[in-house]
């Protein structure tokens, strides 16, 4: 592609970016899965109890919508609710877009340097988008030309980008999770070109085109298992995409050559399909309303966008802290969405605003990491959680932001006994206990941030 055309390729990006703005924060999202069916695999069940420890991690969108920063995918789908440029036609915006395969070059690609933030940031594992449902590849597979291994990144020596993403998160000791969208609107089996494409779905009756099905099918099914073959160890394969289930991809087979090979132990987290292949719940840019004590993660975006927009706002270091806090009380782990630029980078703002939560953690961590719940969870704007022992608690002072610190911290219940410590300084706080009310006294001149207090429950 000419240098004009990458240029104008950027250009409507930009526009296209601040319309998508308002659409995005009402876009289709994912809820939960109404229940829950623990898995009997002993080593899926363990991994998963490690999984729980770990409590924060990264998701990060990474794909064509990367190029223009506009919304991951959804805009090549006829659906009503999404909005396009006035001046495209549907066709002539799908061709457009799967141009962009053309164009995507991220010549500074750095996974080291996005894993040197996640890690600075306290995060304990990754997932990354190896397809979306655009189909389009971040990884090289064999089945399909239309990949990040194809373009103008093809003479990359890392233009297999998913496999040194992995690694540089591997080398870190993260959990490691493969994103896989079941539906592609670019493979010719799902949206054929002899139909239109009025929606998510196949486009297609599947008895009129059993063969068309099957073929969809198969190439699902390749790219699981080559993923799950030859790019190292995982800890979770997170499916995207629940208007397909997985059993109409095959996922038993994957699943089953995968664990007992390799990914022994092998989280499968078929998002919204209720049963044996949803290991952990996802409830999608929302906090469940109260505690829940099987294994769940919400995954929330650090700015309005999966994916890297310009012009994006972030949320601050205490809102992300207060965001963890809170789910960990309720008993989920914290998925955060982080979008790479088209370069390949993670760009200043959003290691700043990551740099805070580090510092938090580093801190205050043990109120976080490999905590349990405790019933008594929550209070006005304190949150409780507890070490594994059950007698250990934190409290969690989650400041609102734009407001002060307070001098006294108060609730009712969870009473302590002996000393009470504050995680961010490591020094022992006053507190008095009348009946059933707890009052701490905070000292002087903290940081105007949230705070959390360790101490022993009374018997
Ligand atoms: C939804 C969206 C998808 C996004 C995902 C992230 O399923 O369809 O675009 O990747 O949420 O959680």
């Amino acid at each position: 592609m000419s240098g004009l055309k990458k240029c104008m390729a950027c250009i409507c990006g930009m526009v296209l970016a601040c319309q998508v703005y308002a659409q995005e924060e009402n876009s289709f999202v994912h809820e939960q899965s109404d229940g829950y069916e623990w898995p009997t695999d002993k080593a899926v069940l363990e991994n998963l109890e490690k999984w729980r420890d770990q409590k924060f991690g990264v998701l990060f969108h990474w794909g064509l919508y990367s190029v223009p920063g506009i919304v991951e995918s959804w805009q090549i789908c006829s659906e009503g609710w999404i909005t396009r440029p006035g001046e495209y036609t549907y066709e002539g915006y799908k061709e457009w877009y799967w141009g962009l395969a053309n164009v995507f070059n991220p010549t500074a690609f750095n996974p080291e340097q996005w894993a040197d933030v996640m890690e600075d940031a306290g995060m304990k594992y990754m997932i990354f988008t190896t397809k979306h449902h655009d189909g389009f590849c971040m990884f090289d597979s064999r089945y399909t030309d239309f990949s990040i291994a194809k373009g103008p990144f093809a003479e990359n020596p890392r233009r297999d980008v998913a496999r040194y993403v992995f690694d540089a998160f591997r080398e870190k000791d993260f959990m490691i999770g493969c994103y896989f969208s079941k539906p592609d609107w670019h493979c010719k089996w799902f949206w054929n070109p002899y139909y239109a494409t009025p929606n998510r779905m196949q486009n297609y009756k599947r008895e009129q085109h059993p063969d068309w099905w099957a073929k969809y099918q198969d190439f699902t099914k390749n790219q699981l298992t080559e993923l799950m073959e030859n790019y190292g160890r995982f800890d979770i394969l997170w499916l995207d995409g629940g208007w397909i289930t997985g059993e109409e991809v095959y996922l038993d087979d994957v699943l089953s050559k995968a664990r007992a090979g390799r990914q022994q132990g092998l989280i499968a987290v078929d998002r919204t399909i209720k049963g044996k292949n949803e290991n952990y719940q996802t409830p999608e840019r929302s906090i469940p309303d109260r505690q829940i004590n099987h294994p769940w993660e919400s995954c929330i975006t650090l700015s309005h966008s999966w994916a890297w927009a310009p012009g994006a706002k972030y949320k601050t270091s205490n809102e992300v802290v207060n965001i963890l806090a809170e789910i960990t009380a309720k008993g989920g782990c914290l998925l955060l969405g982080v979008g790479p630029t088209p370069e390949g980078i993670i760009q200043p703002e959003v290691e700043e605003s990551l740099k805070g939560v580090g510092k938090w953690l580093r801190a205050n961590g043990k109120a976080i990491y490999s905590t349990r719940t405790t019933p008594y969870y929550h209070e006005g704007n304190v949150w409780f959680t507890a070490d594994k022992d059950g007698r250990t608690l934190y409290a969690i002072y989650a400041l609102p932001e734009n407001e002060v610190l307070p001098g006294t911290i108060q609730w009712t219940g969870n009473v302590p006994e002996g000393n009470m410590v504050l995680l961010g300084n490591g020094r022992k706080v006053g507190y008095k206990v009348v009946g059933e009310q707890v009052t701490v006294m905070l000292p002087k001149g903290l940081k105007n941030e949230s705070v959390a207090l360790q101490f022993t429950r009374k018997r």
